[in-house]
């Protein structure tokens, strides 16, 4: 059995992105769920590297802040100055004099780089015993990137940046992916012998294959099956064609394990996100985060969620939710916003123009229309009816309103937190609860009405309602009277008020 090799990973993140023209460095700019540093972090990831140092320069304490959050276990090491590629690699290697073994070089951005594809050039590195291997790509437009060139015999020779190339190099479509794997200590050897005599005047880490040519040293070329890994980021544009490529991967991933796309070129999945078989995503959906899409649910068209957990055969209608979670057959939407802490039990719904948040939605219970819901506990079964709101928060704390099992609460309700309707308990339509209703009873709250006749022949005359008025009430009234006879009976007895048929009707629709 070979010796298991060690190895340290050394992503250069220093650089500043000029073309970026970005307050933020290049490496954090974000694609489809992580940084472009994150792509490239985990793409090295299953080398279990003994170590992983990232050479950090241009904003250098957002880099540091973010490899806390995603990578704790990488040594940040500053590189002050951006004095060239073969400069930041020997910074990284000063910062761990007892690396030794295998040193994969990867540059901060390229995101698409797949981690079978740094697995196979390391496994050929060290299967062969090379001094160095270099990840190169035959790619259609070359313009800007180092040029492998090989000799007659197809041995790689050197590595020739574009700016220092030849006419009849720049001709080669052979580049150089900025990915590599290296022998430890002749890396080292040779790190010490870079000359800054370039176009740039920076040590190149290209020239590293140079020197161990000329030194006899075994070096190898290991080109990548799909040059689109190899894809570099240098400005927006370039971020944005890299963002399409890496969709369609995404996308294509999760059809082909059985879930249904309806319209991939509008539908972005984060990579860190999750769908499950059967599943269908309607056009213009996005999935960010940590999103999970259930067996069978339906989401879309026209949804975002983020970091959001829809259940088995869910369905999400035109709506954005962030860190919510969507039970097993719930219905959101259309037009719903649910936000942190928004929990709906199975078979629940939130419906149109509402928002939840902070809240419990229990199982079977509905919001259909138009309402708030904020720190809440609804039980099962409980009908919430339009525009009622849950009014949480007296400007200076939130409170909490509990809502009970089957409860049935009026139109346009507002429950003055913090309050409980207690199980099977009714509210009237038009009430402002801030007293606990007992289970079973109604409350409402209400100011009487009153109907004033005649009132718009007085103080609206000559408009079009004044003239229907009059048009009524020569045929006969029979609009009119009704409304008056109404008011009266509403007027004397506070139980008509509060009708289950007067408060629910449009709160079952
Ligand atoms: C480099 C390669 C080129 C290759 C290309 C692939 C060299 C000399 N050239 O060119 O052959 O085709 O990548 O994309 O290496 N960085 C530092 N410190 C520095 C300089 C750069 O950390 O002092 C980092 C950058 O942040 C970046 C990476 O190294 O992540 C590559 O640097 P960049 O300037 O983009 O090199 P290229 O000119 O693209
Ligand atoms: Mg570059």
């Amino acid at each position: 059995m070979p010796q298991p090799h060690l190895r340290t990973v050394v992503v250069l993140a220093a650089g500043e992105g000029k073309r970026m023209k970005s307050a933020l460095p290049k490496v954090l700019h974000p694609l489809l769920g992580r940084t472009l540093l994150g792509h490239v972090l985990t793409a090295a990831a299953p080398l279990a590297a003994d170590r992983t140092v990232v050479v950090v320069g241009h904003g250098a304490e957002q880099v540091r802040a973010h490899l806390t959050e995603i990578a704790p276990g990488a040594t940040p090491v500053l590189q002050a100055q951006q004095l060239g590629t073969g400069h930041a690699v020997r910074i990284a290697l000063e910062a761990v004099p007892e690396a030794s073994g295998t040193v994969v070089v990867i540059n901060g951005d390229v995101p698409l780089l797949r981690a079978e594809t740094v697995a196979a050039l390391v496994a050929a590195h060290e299967g062969e015993g090379a001094a160095a291997t270099v990840l190169a790509a035959e790619v259609p437009d070359p313009t800007g990137l180092g040029r492998i060139v090989r000799d007659a015999a197809g041995r790689l020779e050197q590595i020739v940046e574009e700016r220092d190339a030849t006419p009849a190099q720049r001709a080669l479509r052979e580049i150089n992916a900025g990915i590599y794997a290296f022998d430890a200590v002749r890396l080292r050897d040779a790190l010490g012998k870079l000359s800054t005599d370039n176009d740039q005047g920076e040590e190149y880490l290209t020239d590293v294959f140079g020197l161990l040519v000329s030194a006899g040293e075994p070096v190898g070329v290991h080109v990548a099956a799909d040059h689109v890994e190899t894809l570099g980021c240098n400005d927006r544009v370039e971020l944005a064609g890299l963002r399409r490529l890496l969709r369609d991967r995404v996308n294509e991933a999760w059809m082909r394990t059985g879930v249904s796309i309806l319209d991939p070129e509008t539908t972005w999945i984060d990579v860190t996100a999750a769908v499950e078989r059967d599943a269908v995503i309607d056009q213009n959906t996005q999935l960010r985060g940590t999103t999970v899409v259930g067996a069978q649910a339906v989401v879309g068209p026209d949804v975002t969620l983020i970091d959001t957990v829809v259940g088995a055969a869910a369905t999400v209608l035109r709506s954005h939710a962030v860190g919510a979670e969507v039970g097993p057959g719930a219905s959101v939407g259309p037009y719903a916003y649910l936000r942190p802490a928004a929990r709906l039990a199975e078979k629940s719904k939130v419906g149109t123009f509402v928002e939840v948040k902070n809240s419990e939605v229990g199982p079977g219970a509905k919001v259909p229309h138009l309402s708030y819901v904020g720190d809440a506990t609804i039980g099962a079964k409980a009908n919430i009816g339009a525009a009622t709101i849950f009014v949480n928060y007296d400007g200076v704390n939130k409170h909490r309103t509990v809502v009970g099992e089957a409860a049935f609460i009026g139109c346009d309700t507002s429950l003055i937190a913090p309050v409980e309707v207690g199980a099977g308990a009714y509210v009237a339509a038009g009430s402002a609860i801030s007293q606990d209703v007992p289970p079973g009873a109604l409350g409402v709250t209400r100011a009487p009405q009153r109907s004033i006749e005649g009132w718009v022949a007085r103080k609206r005359a000559g408009t079009v309602s004044a003239a229907a008025a009059e048009r009524a009430l020569a045929e006969g009234a029979s609009g009119g009277g009704p409304v008056a006879r109404e008011g009266e009976a509403i007027h004397g007895d506070a139980e008509t008020v509060g009708r289950p048929s007067a408060a629910g009707d449009t709160a079952t629709e």
